[in-house]
């Protein structure tokens, strides 16, 4: 299917116009991930020296750029302008991590819509997401991009990103390319330290780390971006098994693939040869694009010239990524996204900043509710303490470069604004951390931990007496934005000593405590979880942080977030992931000696994947499937009721595992293959109906052959991952 008129343009151009198409360059100025920042970037857009730029916005800025590229190259070739809108363009959304725990993939697909509304507004044609790298490590900072542990329900965020990015038509001024990343199993990397070595067999590969980026591909992303870390031990960025054998070859793709910041020249420390050697590796592997490095720019002709790589290679990778230029119409008019009203009518709109509010409040998961603290009434007394409590800078989360958290509500004033009439002492309690060493790690883009001129001793006195005069305290404490995200691992996820401290004093006034965490992972809390207190989850919930979460506290949305991640108890159970496989000597609930258990902990999670409290009960009856029997190529219904026998109106998610029993490779103990959201007003019931379709009784096997087995298969469902109404079928 090749397009003529870039056929008739790639005939016209020369070796290192085809090389200069490959080159992705930033000139700096946003945040740059790296160390290498790009240099001479005007003069190299001129030479047509550069395909594609990020780290620019804004019509006019663009303009600029599109011009040099438009009135100077000889060819005029329009440029890509890429960015990272990983959550929300000016309009921040929760981290992507909170986002998913809404499990309501329509509203996640408005999202996207509404983040590529804003980012064409400002000029951006190229988003660098979705990220959805299935992360079972909290340890890793970038667990806060993606949408957790889970393949089923991470590749229906990344369907529903993609096409909220992208829309009906590409060709489209409010639509992007999108771009999946980072390709392949950057979430997996050892010891959840960053861009760290990945080994993982190809059973776990395809049947639990592939699938989002294969869902991405399925929905007809454009583009995919490598990731750092290398697999079979060749990086992704090089790795021909992977971009050609599986990404083109298995599953289709037909855009294009980038490297991520400086990948192809990171091969070189890898230990896979110099510049020329690794970009030949690359280009010959099947990347398209080279982010910042060079590499390409700077080595491919020489190895053209010494017969390292044929100038047909890098025509194919220039045809990839004149076609996505061509299908977003550039060609027809480069300044198709440049229409400088666009901004200030699209940007961070009204409609915009209710549905981030809408979101961030459907995000936020309750952990525990003690004597039914929360919902507060209006007119409460409030001790609000806490470091994040008055945080502006602490409201967005990771990777928002694109937004300013200096619109962002704070808690406080979103209590103010939600209940007016109530009665707040205000307090911070403690400092994020008093650690002076681990700030400065921290405020690398800004103080994001502030260390109070006030001692310890001084700021805990103050929350106390906050404390005495009040009726309740809500304690607002967690991690600073880049506590998680890039280059943000941490070997101890719970929360710093210094809230630690700030939590136990509180607890101990006798007051009915309320937590409100905010983090960009699961955090280790079991001491926290142990106090008589409510603990409400709110990751990073954006621009409209303190509404949101004045939203839920008050009781005028009911949290109906479900994890997505599990909250292990302690860091040594790490990896801990609901659809774990059982073993030869599966541990019983007392210790066992020679069973597969723990001297110190038990193998169970603080919380399972899946969980999540309501203000109301939801009682869950009457399990059925509508077959007992089914053939291969046949669906299967199972429906459940559910009856809200609580107070209060709310949504439930239901969820659907699968327990396939004996297979020829050893099966996870079970599967989310389904889940349906409902809302049910105080003494309602339903019956939710969720089909399983002839492929989500497949999986992987040894010979990598995706097939179902017939036998026995047991299905659960309830409102999480520990469910237990079970029905069982059998596959023919
Ligand atoms: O898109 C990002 C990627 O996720 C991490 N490295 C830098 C890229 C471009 O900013």
């Amino acid at each position: 299917n090749s397009i003529p008129e870039v056929e008739a343009l790639l005939a016209k151009m020369t070796l290192e116009e085809k090389i200069g198409q490959l080159n992705l360059l930033t000139p700096g100025g946003g945040i740059a991930t790296g160390a290498v920042v790009s240099k001479n970037v005007e003069q190299k857009i001129k030479a047509g020296q550069v395909g594609g730029l990020f780290g620019v916005s804004g019509p006019d800025r663009i303009r600029i750029a599109q011009e040099m590229a438009v009135n100077h190259s000889r060819l005029k070739i329009p440029l890509l302008i890429g960015s990272d809108v990983i959550h929300g363009y000016k309009t921040t959304f929760p981290i992507p991590l909170g986002t998913s725990c809404s499990w309501d993939t329509e509203l996640i697909q408005r999202t996207a819509r509404i983040a590529a509304i804003e980012a064409t507004a400002d000029g951006i044609n190229w988003n660098f997401s979705p990220m959805v790298d299935i992360a079972r490590d909290p340890r890793w900072g970038r667990i806060a991009e993606g949408a957790g542990e889970d393949p089923f329900i991470g590749s229906a965020i990344a369907k529903a990103m993609v096409k909220g990015y992208q829309g009906e038509d590409i060709s489209a001024a409010n639509t992007m390319l999108a771009c999946v990343k980072h390709f392949a199993l950057y979430g997996a990397s050892e010891a959840g330290r960053d861009y760290h070595t990945v080994d993982m067999s190809r059973i776990k590969m395809f049947n639990q780390y592939l699938p989002p980026y294969k869902a991405a591909v399925e929905v007809g992303v454009f583009s995919v971006m490598t990731s750092f870390n290398d697999i079979d031990g060749v990086p992704a960025t090089g790795n021909k098994w992977l971009l050609n054998d599986v990404l083109r070859n298995q599953w289709g793709f037909t855009g294009f693939v980038v490297s991520d910041y400086t990948s192809v020249n990171e091969m070189t420390a890898h230990g896979l040869g110099d510049l020329q050697s690794v970009s030949t590796l690359a280009l010959k592997a099947g990347l398209d694009m080279d982010m910042v490095g060079e590499g390409f720019l700077s080595t491919l002709k020489k190895s053209v010239a010494e017969g390292k790589i044929t100038e047909a290679e890098i025509t194919t990778a220039c045809r990839r990524v004149l076609e996505a230029k061509y299908k977003l119409g550039l060609f027809d008019d480069p300044y198709r996204y440049l229409d400088s009203n666009r901004p200030k009518e699209s940007i961070l709109t009204k409609e915009h900043r209710q549905t981030a509010r809408q979101v961030a409040a459907k995000s936020f998961v309750l952990l525990k509710n003690h004597n039914d603290i929360l919902p507060l009434k209006k007119d409460s007394k409030i001790a609000l303490v806490g470091p994040l409590a008055d945080s502006r800078k602490n409201m967005l989360g990771t990777w928002a470069p694109t937004g300013d958290s200096d619109l962002a509500i704070t808690v406080m004033e979103g209590f103010k604004n939600v209940a007016p009439e109530a009665e707040i002492t205000y307090a911070k309690g403690a400092n994020i951390s008093d650690n002076n060493e681990f700030a400065k790690k921290i405020n690398v883009f800004g103080p994001r931990i502030e260390i109070d001129r006030k001692s310890p001793e001084k700021l805990l006195k103050d929350a106390l007496i906050a404390a005495n005069k009040s009726d309740v305290i809500v304690a607002v404490v967690g991690e600073a934005t880049e506590m998680s995200g890039e280059a943000a691992s941490r070997t101890d996820i719970s929360i710093p000593e210094s809230q630690k401290k700030l939590i136990r004093a509180l607890v101990a006034t006798g007051k009915p405590v309320a937590l409100v965490l905010m983090s960009g992972r699961p955090l280790t809390i079991p001491e926290e979880f142990d106090f008589p207190v409510a603990i409400l989850q709110v990751w990073h919930p954006g621009v409209e942080a303190g509404n949101a979460v004045a939203d839920v506290v008050f009781g005028d949305y009911n949290p109906s977030g479900k994890l997505t991640a599990t909250w292990p108890r302690n860091v040594g159970q790490i990896p801990i992931y609901h659809s774990v496989k059982n073993t030869g000597r599966p541990a019983s609930p007392k210790f066992e000696k020679f069973k597969s258990n723990y001297l110190d902990s038990p193998n169970t999670p603080l919380l399972p994947f899946g969980y999540g409290l309501s203000y109301t009960s939801f009682e869950y009856s009457n399990l059925t499937l509508n077959k007992t029997k089914i053939n291969q190529d046949e669906t299967i219904n199972a429906s459940i009721t559910v009856a809200n026998t609580g107070n209060y109106d709310g949504e439930e998610v239901v969820q659907l595992y699968l327990r396939d029993v004996v297979r020829s490779i050893t099966p996870p103990m079970r599967q989310l293959k389904g889940f349906k959201k409902v809302f049910l007003k105080k003494g309602e019931q339903k019956t939710v109906t969720i089909q399983l379709s002839p492929d989500d009784l497949k999986f992987y096997n040894s010979a990598m052959e995706f097939v179902s087995e017939p036998g026995e298969f047991e299905v659960f469902m309830g409102t999480d991952s520990n469910c237990n109404l079970k029905q069982s079928f059998i596959l023919n």
